[in-house]
């Protein structure tokens, strides 16, 4: 006689004594059939998971009981459910509330077409992903699995939203920074080490003053105390002959993409625009640098990202488009698009053109002048990833003037007191001060 047949929908990232639970109950019932949430239906509301679809089928595919593994697109049932037509769907009991509750109603909703039944385990208590997320952030991670983590997000986020940090407490922020906006877990997907924050957190001018080197030690401090992927703003990449060994310096460390842009000289920040004079290198120079770049990485995963600054220039749209076009036939990864327009016109326009290009790399923009623009709309329009690229240091750059006239003015730092962080909130910044 044929069992009856049984799907479960799980992630299977980390695997625990819960799944296990699930599983056992189902096999029971019938022959499981699991629905493996594929990396882009995880990340739709929650982090990435930790290992790749691949690991995680490998993984759950020799589970007892489990006669086939299925890829779950979303994280809605429907569509596998009507493909498969189970007997039963077998989950834990605890997506009654939550995020997952709607989810939930829609697969009693479709079972009930052919008469087919929900089947509620009950919760495993003492363990759970998140327990287990938390210590797997503890123990950290590996310059390998962080460098890779970019391309696997570019592959499955609609769009990969990044932050700028220039120490290990702002790198810290962006680890830990969470915010439940309908339901999903929103956070950031990795750090942007800006060559304008890491210069002022010196008190150094955005002209490549500060050399790689001590660029390098701002990286080694963010990946002492976080896990999250980090692009690097190289520059111009320096002399080409040097950016073959820059390259090789921050795959070692595990940065995912360096982005290099393309102008010659003395570089001035771009949104200074034409205030300084700022020459653009020739297409073949920059094309060259690119090679440079990717000839002297080692992984597949390093990214090699080309910044072009015609918009910024003033040298026009065709000319971003043209570069473009150069930039990514000459083996760019990615292609970033800049403006210091306060609108995003001339960034949407550029969209445009770059959906026609005859092969597509990630787009990536910084939003600093148009900061209006919704994460939203920047991904309707096909870019891949958003930089915001200096707002924590400009956060607290304000704030510290303040606090420091404050003291001057009134000879004593307690009326500075409602501008500050109690003691007790400084100290628990960092968990291991708290006892
Ligand atoms: C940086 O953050 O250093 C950048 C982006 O290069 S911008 O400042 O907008 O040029
Ligand atoms: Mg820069």
């Amino acid at each position: 006689m044929n069992r009856p047949v049984v799907y479960v929908g799980m992630s299977a990232d980390l695997v625990h004594p819960g799944h296990i639970n699930v599983i056992r109950q189902a096999a029971e019932i019938g022959d499981i059939t699991i629905g493996l949430l594929t990396d882009a239906a995880i990340a739709s509301y929650k982090r990435l998971p930790h290992m790749t679809y691949e690991q995680r089928r490998a993984v759950i595919e020799s589970l007892k009981g489990v006669i086939a593994v299925v890829p779950q697109h979303t994280l809605d049932y429907t569509e596998n459910l009507q493909a498969v037509r189970p007997d039963y769907v077998v989950h834990g009991d605890d997506w009654q509330t939550g995020v997952q509750k709607h989810t939930r109603q829609r697969v009693i909703e479709v079972l009930s077409q052919w008469g087919g039944q929900l089947v509620e385990v009950p919760y495993t208590t003492g363990i759970s992903s998140t327990q287990l997320n938390h210590s797997v952030k503890e123990i950290g991670t590996t310059p390998n699995l962080r460098l890779s983590r970019l391309r696997r997000l570019l592959e499955s986020k609609d769009i990969v939203r990044i932050l700028e940090a220039h120490n290990g407490l702002t790198g810290l922020i962006i680890e830990n920074s969470k915010v439940e906006v309908d339901n999903q877990s929103r956070e950031f997907d990795g750090m942007w080490s800006s060559s304008l924050t890491d210069s002022i957190a010196r008190g150094k001018p955005d002209t490549e003053a500060v050399d790689v080197t001590s660029r390098l030690q701002t990286v080694n401090e963010l990946f002492e105390v976080t896990t999250k992927p980090l692009v690097f703003d190289g520059d111009t990449g320096g002399k080409p002959e040097h950016f073959g060994f820059t390259v090789r310096s921050l795959e070692r460390l595990g940065v995912s993409a360096v982005i290099v842009e393309d102008k010659e000289g003395l570089k001035r920040n771009s949104l200074f625009g034409t205030a300084f004079p700022q020459e653009q290198s020739t297409v073949e120079d920059f094309c060259e640098r690119i090679r440079v770049g990717k000839r002297a990485q080692i992984t597949d995963d390093f990214m090699v990202i080309a910044r072009i600054e015609s918009l910024i220039l003033e040298k026009g749209m065709d000319d971003a488009v043209r570069r473009a076009e150069a930039y990514v036939g000459a083996g760019a990864d990615g292609i970033m698009i800049h403006s210091r327009r306060s609108d995003p016109a001339e960034i949407f326009d550029f969209c445009k053109h770059f959906d026609k290009l005859s092969r597509r790399v990630p787009l990536v923009v910084v939003p600093t002048s148009y900061s209006s623009v919704h994460e939203r709309a920047l991904a309707g329009a096909g870019v891949n990833m958003v930089i915001y690229a200096n707002h924590i240091m400009r956060a607290v750059y304000p704030q510290m003037i303040r606090v420091a006239q404050s003291i001057l003015r009134h000879g004593r730092a307690h009326e500075a007191e409602p501008m500050l962080a109690s003691i007790k909130e400084a100290l628990s910044i960092i968990p291991e001060n708290v006892a």
